[in-house]
């Protein structure tokens, strides 16, 4: 069993490293990596699991990005990255992950959710392709990849354009 709390100060080195375990190398030339640049993951929804035994090791981590979508500077959640650890893959880990960060995001009143990944894994928590049809992400992604959930119902309604970083100045 593992537990999930809000990631800490203390986590971060550990976070980096089930990252450079989990994804292939050069992770942070990603286009996503762009958008974080400079900008804070949002307090709050960032997540840790760790074992619940006296080791506590972390089995996975979730974070999320605000990012800004086209001219109306629409806020959206940037999901991700989210992974778990290679030798706990399969646990039900990252849809633990996934969920409970989704409902904090909700609670704190964040209306949509993209992320860069494959539909058939996350089309289970209402990720969809066709919700994100107008977004534009930084090259270099693959559209088909880019997908939306709409947290509140009808949230991606209207909203298309560029993805852009997060720019508190026009919120
Ligand atoms: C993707 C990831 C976070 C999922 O976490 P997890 O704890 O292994 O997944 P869960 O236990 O919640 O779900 C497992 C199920 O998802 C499926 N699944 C996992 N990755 C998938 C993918 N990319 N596409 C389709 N299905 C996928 C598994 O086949 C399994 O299916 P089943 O329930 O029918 O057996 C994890 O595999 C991971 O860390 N991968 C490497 C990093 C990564 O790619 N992160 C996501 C970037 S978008």
């Amino acid at each position: 069993m593992v537990a999930v709390s809000i990631e800490k100060p203390d986590d971060h080195w550990e976070i980096e490293t089930l990252l450079d375990t989990a994804f292939a190398p050069g992770r942070t030339s990603l286009s996503s990596y762009r958008l974080r640049e400079g900008v804070a993951p949002v307090e709050g929804l960032c997540l840790t699991a760790r074992d619940e035994d006296e080791i506590g090791a972390l089995a996975g981590t979730i974070r999320f990005w605000p990012v800004m979508i086209g001219e109306k500077a629409t806020p959206s959640l940037l999901l991700g990255p989210v992974a778990a650890h290679p030798t706990r893959q399969g646990e039900g880990i990252g849809a633990l992950l996934i969920l409970e960060g989704l409902e904090h995001a909700a609670k704190a009143g964040w209306e949509r959710c993209i992320l860069i990944g494959d539909e058939p894994y996350y089309a289970r928590f209402g990720f969809k392709q066709s919700l994100a049809a107008d977004i534009i992400f930084p090259p270099p992604t693959n559209p088909n990849r880019i997908l939306a959930k709409e947290i509140t119902r009808g949230a991606m309604a209207g909203v298309s354009g560029d993805v852009k970083r997060w720019d508190e100045s026009l919120v």
